[in-house]
């Protein structure tokens, strides 16, 4: 490693540009900022297109065959512009990382022989070396291991860099679920939890540099059981909410959120922390996938809709405005006209803050894939689009009952038009209102006086109007 930067710094006075998209879920937004961080010491600059970059990174994203194959005509273009790169005596490395790269390494380099580099989630902090072999020979390389702790040991936290004053921080990754449908057991390996005091040292730099708020990642992020902090007279590990609390306390930070959880490893105490943690905002997203019992059985979520049902219940008696959102799929294989009128029904009991919906997306090597019973294409889209005007309709009545309400929002950067800005409410809305720039890294009550689906509208509010 030592001698890349050696290399990178006296071959490379001149700076390098590189160019990450990145596809998919938070965790991928996180890994690309870390790839950037460990590519920076070798001169790589962010580019904003991938015209004549140095480096191109697709991190890329395998939930759902749609998001699999966008890569691949991605791949297309980018091979045009290695090509004229080349013609002017410069070589594009192009890599491939994230989930894409884990379960088709192999197949990748085949389909697409423009790919340089293949690399799965758990190698990242490798980068520069792996770049480095492929600079030395042109060759192909591949590294796609399971080594998730050597990964966070390696992309040591406090040299982040940071835009804005939102952040997210990986707290847990992998999956042991092993729901029917779904890859990522496959994709991201075993659960495994980060010990706190890595958090925290995270946490604590972020604040440091200005951040406000920062978002716990992890697929099963409720499942977090990370090792106690040295000195913690008890030991042992901790769980999410224990760990909310404790960030809790480090100066700066105003806004705890997380995300994505699962039914089965709520636990009291992490309900009881939306009650008296008013740093962690009243907003969980807590997906079910379906309604009906016969459908989560098949899916193997381990939990029944009652369950999930009695779960909400908890979570609003101990948080009466928490907004709630989730994850819906339907056709998945065997449902029925009946099974999916569960969904609706379950979705017009929890009454969405808002909630992402799929058709069911048939993913190689999952059981889902092999059960024969699969669903016409022309239903599911049948069944999505009624599943969307139900909750586009939830949604929409969600932001409406805002109106007149003062909100503190944290104010992220300026608004689409002059002199306005645009922020989040508690709940995660956008909010746009007028306001001085000087407000951008804080949080200032805002009168709602308009909503779309999308967003809310309104205006500063006075300190009688924020009293009310
Ligand atoms: N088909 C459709 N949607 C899927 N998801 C995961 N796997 C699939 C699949 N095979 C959805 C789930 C999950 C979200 C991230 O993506 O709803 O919660
Ligand atoms: Fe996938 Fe289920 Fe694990 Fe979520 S809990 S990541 S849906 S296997």
């Amino acid at each position: 490693m030592t001698d890349i930067i050696r290399d990178a710094e006296t071959t490379g006075k001149e700076r390098k540009r590189l160019f990450i998209k990145t596809y998919g879920c938070q965790m991928n937004v996180y890994d690309s900022e870390r790839m950037r961080d460990v590519l920076a010491p070798l001169g790589y600059e962010p580019a904003d297109e991938p015209d004549g970059a140095d480096l191109v990174i697709l991190n890329t994203c395998h939930i759902r065959e749609k998001a699999a194959e966008k890569v691949y005509s991605e791949l297309g273009r980018l091979k045009t512009l290695k090509e004229e790169k080349a013609s002017t005596g410069k070589p594009m490395t192009i890599t491939v990382a994230g989930c894409v790269a884990q379960a088709e390494g192999a197949e990748i380099q085949r389909r697409a022989p423009v790919v340089d580099l293949v690399v799965g989630p758990q190698t990242y902090h490798k980068l520069p070396e792996l770049i480095a072999n492929v600079h030395r020979e042109r060759g192909e390389a591949l590294d796609t291991e399971f080594e998730v702790e050597e990964k966070f040991d390696a992309l040591a936290t406090p040299e982040r860099h940071v835009d804005g004053f939102t952040a997210f921080v990986t707290v847990q990754e992998g999956c042991d679920k092993f729901c029917t449908f779904c890859v990522v057991p496959y994709t991201r390996g075993a659960e495994w939890s980060r010990p706190v005091d890595q958090i925290v040292a995270e946490v604590r730099a972020l604040a440091a540099k200005g951040v406000r708020e920062v978002t716990l990642l992890g697929q099963n992020v409720n499942a977090f059981h990370g090792e106690a902090p040295k000195g913690d007279p008890e030991g042992g590990v901790w769980g999410l909410g224990r760990l909310v609390r404790h960030l809790a306390k480090i100066g700066g930070i105003e806004r705890i959120r997380f995300t994505t959880s699962h039914p089965k490893d709520m636990d009291d105490d992490l309900i009881q922390a939306f009650a008296d943690e008013p740093k962690l905002m009243p907003y969980f997203h807590l997906p079910v996938q379906a309604g009906s019992d016969k459908i989560l059985k098949s899916m193997n979520r381990s939990h029944t809709a009652a369950e999930y049902l009695d779960i909400i219940a908890r979570l609003r008696a101990a948080r009466p405005d928490i907004a709630i959102s989730g994850d819906m799929i339907v056709g998945f294989p065997g449902e029925t006209e009946a099974d999916f009128e569960a969904t609706m029904e379950l979705v017009r009991q929890v009454n969405y803050a808002s909630c992402f919906s799929f058709k069911y997306s048939k993913r190689p090597g999952t059981p889902g894939a092999a059960m024969f019973n699969q669903i016409d294409e022309t239903v599911k889209g049948e069944r999505l689009a009624r599943l969307q005007a139900l909750l586009t309709e939830q949604q929409v009545a969600f932001n409406q009952s805002m109106i007149g309400k003062t909100l503190p929002v944290l104010f992220e950067r300026e608004g689409r038009f002059e002199g306005q800005l645009s922020g989040r409410s508690p709940y995660l809305q956008a909010v746009h209102c007028e306001g001085p720039v000087e407000l951008i890294g804080q949080i200032a009550n805002v009168e709602i006086t308009g909503a779309t689906k999308n967003a809310l509208s309104g205006r500063l509010a006075t300190k009688e109007s924020a009293a009310a």
